[in-house]
């Protein structure tokens, strides 16, 4: 699928649109709609000025030429750290089971405003780390700088992003829940086979319980629950499961207090 296929989905479900009432508006058929987002038919020029007038947005966003955000990026523009200053329980794990003692690169996918990376660094791992939103990579910049640290910060999404270096550690936590289903396969293959052998990835994401409800704060059109034991399943043969735990938690982003169910996985490639 292409970047346009995938953005002119998004944004019809973010509006909430069938693709019989986008077709409308547009003064197009359903089946072209259709087309767009299976990505059998590319968009003339024309076709995309008239997409991109209508949900107001531009034609390069539709191409893919201005990234995807999230509701992060207002958020990481307030003052202080949004998600506080705590350093993850997995990021010690990471410390504790690979140290740097010989040069290591860690790869933080999703990394927010920086604080896990500027962590890493301050440790002594090499850090590469992204993010879709630039308002929290200009914090993490920030960070790395007062803390006398380099960090290899850069804005991609990681939906239409090949890894094309190895890493020894790979890190994402709470980014996951952005990755639809059927991307889900791809994305960790690329994680696996970009880890070293004796490397590490460490991720987590929340999962779907009927008996808790949708956090206040969920991205409806972007964000989509894991089944339980789903995330472990990408794991296997040449993999060991240095953690792997089902966790229920109270949270309170965005002020409003609810609970995540999540799913977290410390593993290691043995061959
Ligand atoms: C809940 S925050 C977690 C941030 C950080 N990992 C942490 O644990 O503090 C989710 C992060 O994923 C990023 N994100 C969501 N979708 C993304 C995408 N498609 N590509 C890159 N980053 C994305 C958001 O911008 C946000 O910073």
């Amino acid at each position: 699928m292409s970047v346009f296929s995938d953005r002119v989905a998004r944004l019809r479900k973010e509006r909430k649109l069938t693709q019989m009432e986008l077709a409308e508006a547009l003064e197009f058929s359903r089946q072209t709609v259709s087309n767009w987002e299976k990505g059998k038919i590319e968009p003339s020029v024309g076709v995309l000025l008239k997409i991109a007038e209508y949900f107001g947005i531009t034609t390069d966003f539709l191409l893919g030429n201005e990234a995807y955000t999230t509701q992060y990026e207002g958020k990481y523009k307030q003052e202080g750290f949004y998600w506080g200053s705590k350093i993850n329980r997995l990021a010690r794990e990471v410390l504790r089971l690979i140290p740097p003692e010989r040069p290591l690169r860690l790869l933080e996918v999703g990394c927010g405003e920086g604080q896990a990376a500027v962590f890493f660094a301050r440790n002594g791992y090499h850090v590469t780390a992204f993010d879709i939103a630039a308002s929290g990579l200009a914090k993490g910049r920030k960070l790395a700088k007062a803390a006398g640290v380099h960090v290899d910060f850069f804005q991609v999404d990681l939906l239409h992003h090949d890894l094309v270096n190895d890493y020894d550690v790979i890190y994402s936590t709470d980014v996951l829940e952005y990755v639809p289903p059927k991307k889900r396969e791809q994305l960790l293959r690329s994680f696996r086979d970009h880890t070293t052998v004796g490397g590490l990835n460490v991720l987590d994401t929340f999962v779907e319980k009927s008996f808790i409800d949708v956090a206040p704060d969920w991205e409806h059109s972007k964000e989509f629950y894991w089944q339980t034991g789903e995330l472990f399943s990408h794991y296997r043969e040449n993999w060991k499961f240095e953690l792997c735990e089902e966790t229920i938690f109270d949270c309170d982003s965005g002020g409003m207090p609810h609970q995540h169910c999540m799913d977290m996985i410390i593993a290691r490639r043995m061959t």
